[in-house]
């Protein structure tokens, strides 16, 4: 990945991140096959374009898949059960997404409904709000995908603008800085 898109001058990784649940930390050897799987769930990527084919995965992801500034893996008992996308948006983007951070989620179908994406969410911002103090966040979605406008909600995000593009609308939110909690 491009350095302009990821969270430069963040210091990374930082050490692990504990929730109630789970722990977020950078992503490691042990996590290929989870990748893989999340990658290649077509259910997972109802509304983001497709899944990628499984033999090519298997191929061609490197042997610590996804190791970049802003990318954490979610862990539940000690197996990764989705990522979060922290990373800059190119600047030329839309207008209101251009050099902004941006969030993505994405959670093995086996864990959706427990409240994970939201725990390990709200953790990741709080981080970012740690890191980069002061630092809007934006959110793009299909405005279809159900469960991941309500995660948008329950984050904080509020809509910018809707757009049309890739053949269906988009949702884009944004959260304005907190200040970090505890
Ligand atoms: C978007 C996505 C991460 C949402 O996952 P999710 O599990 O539905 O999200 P949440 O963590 O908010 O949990 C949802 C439900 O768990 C329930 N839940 C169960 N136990 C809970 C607990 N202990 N605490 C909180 N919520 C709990 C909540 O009631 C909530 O239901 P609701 O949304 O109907 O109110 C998931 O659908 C996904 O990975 N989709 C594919 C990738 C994708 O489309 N990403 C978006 C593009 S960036």
């Amino acid at each position: 990945m491009p350095d302009e898109t990821t969270l430069h001058p963040v210091r990374w990784p930082p050490a692990p991140i504990t929730t109630g649940r789970l722990v977020l930390r950078e992503p490691e050897t042990r996590d290929r096959t989870a990748f893989i799987e999340l990658l290649a769930s077509p259910e997972v990527h109802t509304y983001l374009g497709g899944a990628q084919a499984r033999d090519e995965l298997e191929r061609e992801m490197p042997e610590v898949p996804e190791r970049w500034p802003g990318s954490f893996v979610v862990e539940l008992e000690g197996s990764m059960i989705g990522q979060i996308l922290l990373r800059r948006s190119p600047g030329d983007r839309r207008r209101a997404v251009a050099g902004k951070v941006s969030l993505g989620y994405l959670f093995l179908p086996r864990a959706w409904g427990f409240g994970y994406a939201t725990e390990a969410c709200v953790a990741a911002l709080d981080w970012l709000a740690g890191a980069l103090p002061g630092e809007p966040v934006v959110l793009a979605t299909q405005s279809a995908n159900a469960a991941s406008m309500r995660l948008a909600a329950k984050l904080g995000f509020t809509e910018v603008e809707r757009f049309e593009a890739w053949e269906a609308e988009q949702w884009l939110g944004l959260r304005s800085p907190i200040t970090p909690s505890g």
